[in-house]
């Protein structure tokens, strides 16, 4: 079958690299793209949020399957342009309806859809502008650090996590009545702080049944020691050590479950991937937040250590026949370490030219981020570049062959963590 990815990161080339290995895939697009997946797809310039340049590339180009790379088009309802276009609704789409993107979209319905479904979860209040006051008095009633979110997608900003309630509280107003984060922050979620060690947990489903993918680790921030500005992500490790075998029974138990059942009674149209944002807090987990796609730099490792046929697991999606697929994952662990351009997560350059990717043997995978392909040379083209996913027994010695093509690999303005990993050396794997 042909197939479209819709996305241009490190996710959308894992993805992609993945389903071109598939014995079904005949031909495989990503839109846009980027210079990595263009070396075994076809790139199409588009942009993802236009459903009707989606739609005629589809039917162009005999599209049978559409993976969802990132959330917008998804938050603004593909999946149900889809559905209700005749043409369109043979494909198979990877990805929820509206309804089910909302868990993302809002973090009030994710809050609410977690409370009516008993999923351990932080405990919150949500206020709007004609609230402030009674959201104030709320902070009061908590201990610091206050947990501030706006209820909208912001581009992974919308989160704050203050101190000093003072500053709280004229944070609380500023999102509410000055839009902060613009529309996104029209609502606010109110929450208690979780004190712990966070991971994240990856399910696909088809609504009805669910199989757990690998479990991944990410480092956020910019800076050694996870300090400094926050990123897309910096780097990642699957499996993380510290996810025993009765810890993930427990997530599975309390929370994979009680998630997947909680679609199906509320009728939610939902084939795809569920990203499930974990705190540890002792040994019990409580979600932090729900992303209806894959994450990224998690993908570039969660997805090398999927052992069977991916695009065969997704076109048992559609029929909800998920249970009547054999799925197998690989022992082995996988890192993958971001490489940056100078200045990210603020203001960079792009249009540096990359050296050294040449270098990179079997012992590692190089997953394009933000790069193009301009007269015979791969150029940056984002902040966040390259992802070097390596594989090994365990995390250390997969990081280090990361940290090898990561000298080798070269940019001007080149910037990457050299401490992933180090805040798990008290786990073993
Ligand atoms: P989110 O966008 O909901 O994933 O939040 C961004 C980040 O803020 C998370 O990855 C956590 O590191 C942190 N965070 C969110 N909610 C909480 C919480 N209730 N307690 C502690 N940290 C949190
Ligand atoms: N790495 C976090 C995300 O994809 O949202």
């Amino acid at each position: 079958m042909n197939v479209l990815i819709l996305g241009s990161g490190g996710r959308e080339h894992a993805l992609a690299h993945k389903i071109a290995q598939s014995k079904h895939c005949s031909k495989i697009f990503v839109a846009p793209g980027n210079a990595g997946t263009q070396k075994f797809a076809q790139n199409i310039d588009l942009n993802v949020n236009d459903f009707e340049a989606v739609k005629k590339i589809v039917l162009a180009e005999e599209i049978e399957m559409l993976v969802v790379g990132p959330e917008d088009p998804l938050v603004n309802g593909i999946q149900d342009f889809f559905t209700q276009d005749k043409s369109l609704s043979h494909i198979h789409l990877i990805g929820p309806s509206k309804e089910g993107a909302k868990l993302e979209g809002s973090k009030e319905r994710a809050k609410e859809f977690m409370k009516t479904h008993q999923i351990p979860t932080a405990a919150y209040q949500s206020f709007n502008p004609s609230q402030v006051k009674e959201g104030q008095a709320f902070l009061d009633s908590l201990k610091p650090p206050y947990v501030l979110k706006a209820d909208g997608l912001a581009a992974g900003k919308g989160v704050l996590i203050i101190d000093d309630i003072q500053e709280a509280k004229l944070a609380l107003d500023e999102m509410l009545t000055q839009q902060k984060f613009g529309e996104a922050s029209s609502k606010v979620v109110i929450e208690e702080f979780l004190d712990g060690i966070e991971l994240s947990v990856f399910v696909l489903t088809d609504g009805k049944n669910y199989k757990t993918l690998p479990t991944a680790k990410d480092y956020k921030r910019i800076g050694e020691g996870d300090t400094g500005l926050n990123t897309g992500g910096m780097g990642a490790i699957s499996p993380v050590p510290f996810a025993n075998e009765a810890f993930m029974k427990h997530i599975e138990k309390d929370i994979v479950q009680p998630t997947i059942n909680g679609l199906q009674k509320e009728n939610i149209d939902y084939k795809g991937f569920v990203f499930i944002g974990l705190m540890k807090v002792g040994n019990q987990a409580k979600v932090i937040e729900y992303n209806v796609r894959m994450g990224d730099p998690e993908t570039e490792v969660v997805i090398p250590r999927i052992q069977s046929d991916l695009l065969e697991a997704l076109t048992h999606l559609k029929k909800q026949e998920l249970n009547q697929v054999d799925f197998q994952l690989k022992e082995e662990t996988a890192t993958t370490l971001m490489l940056v351009s100078g200045g990210y997560p603020e203001a960079y350059e792009k249009g540096k030219k990359i050296s050294g990717l040449d270098l990179v043997e079997q012992d590692a995978q190089v997953f394009h981020a933000g790069t193009k392909f301009e007269n015979n040379e791969v150029l940056t083209n984002g902040g966040r570049v390259l992802a070097i996913t390596a594989f090994g027994e365990n995390f250390q010695e997969a990081l280090k062959v990361s940290y090898k093509y990561a000298k080798m690999i070269d940019f001007e303005g080149k910037y990457y963590r050299t401490d992933l990993g180090k805040d798990l050396e008290n786990y073993s794997n």
